[in-house]
């Protein structure tokens, strides 16, 4: 029987502590941290994504702005908007929701944000300083996971790190961060041969591929810890993760359920580094 890590507990406890931060920080400075998000199109789980942000940033206390664009929304209009809230002094953070819509160029418009306000750590420059481990904004789902992981008491110094998934957004910073906590890490991905064996020697296993019940016992070594941030919608409508959890979850010692896992998580570092940003903005003041 493997111990559940409660993302949604554990998210709402730091939540608590942003809160009277940000309580300390506008009574010290007079500044209210200020998030916006883009969001450009209709897809659905996106405008879930949205309205989780607003609400979190209600819930701490910051102020938000949300931008919803239609479909059809233009390369240099996006950029328009991202170049005005550059130059916004209300606005700490800005997050461009992703994916766009096929027609926009994501890359040029993750350039363009200000990376002082890119709260994603998607812009190169803060990728770098990932890389090197000098940096102040977290990328959200990798840092995440290392939250649940350091309030389980779970270390993964020495340990065996599989992650298994190489995007931008998860794989590559969460293995990155793994090393800067000196575990032994190995990234896999649709290439690697023979995955149930390499998973298998993971103390912890981390699940980014985005299909859904992937990962069964087979996949697992007796004991290991298993974070699932998949998300993804069955035939039937239900939110399921990337680990087969009822095949997983007798062998594992730990596990993160999907819903309330890694998801949570990954506002509550959205959270936090608007916090910074907006710490960051008042110590230039
Ligand atoms: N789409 C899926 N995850 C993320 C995220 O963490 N940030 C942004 N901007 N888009 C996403």
């Amino acid at each position: 029987m493997a111990k559940l890590i409660n993302g949604k507990e554990i998210s709402a406890q730091i939540r608590a502590e942003l809160a009277e931060e940000t309580k300390a920080f506008i009574a010290e400075t007079g500044i209210t941290p200020g998030l916006a998000v883009i969001i450009v199109g209709d897809n659905p789980a996106s405008q879930v994504y949205v309205r989780n942000k607003r609400r979190a940033c209600e819930e701490i206390g910051y102020y938000s702005e949300a931008y919803e664009l239609p479909t059809e929304t233009t390369q240099e209009e996006l950029m328009a908007l991202v170049r005005r809230l550059n130059g916004e002094e209300k606005i700490h953070g800005i997050l461009v929701q992703l994916p766009l819509p096929k027609h926009l160029d994501e890359h040029e418009v993750l350039l363009a944000i200000d990376p002082k306000k890119d709260v994603d750590a998607f812009h190169p420059t803060n990728v770098g300083h990932i890389m090197i481990g000098d940096y102040a904004y977290l990328p959200c789902t990798p840092a995440g996971v290392m939250a649940l992981l350091e309030k389980s008491g779970i270390s993964p110094a020495g340990k065996e790190v599989v992650v298994v998934g190489r995007s931008n957004i998860v794989g590559k910073p969460q293995a990155m961060l793994m090393l800067h906590q000196n575990a032994t890490v190995t990234v896999c991905h649709s290439r690697t041969v023979d995955l149930p064996a390499v998973c298998r020697r993971a103390d912890i296993l981390v699940a980014a591929i985005g299909k859904a019940d992937f990962f069964t016992a087979e996949y697992i070594k007796e004991g290991a810890v298993v974070i699932d941030v998949g998300m993804n919608r069955r035939a039937d409508g239900k939110l399921t993760g990337d680990v087969d959890f009822a095949s997983v979850e007798p062998k594992a010692s730990y596990i993160t359920p999907v819903p309330g896992g890694v998801g949570p998580m990954t506002i509550t570092m959205l959270m936090k580094n608007t916090l910074t940003a907006a710490r960051l903005a008042a110590a230039k003041k």
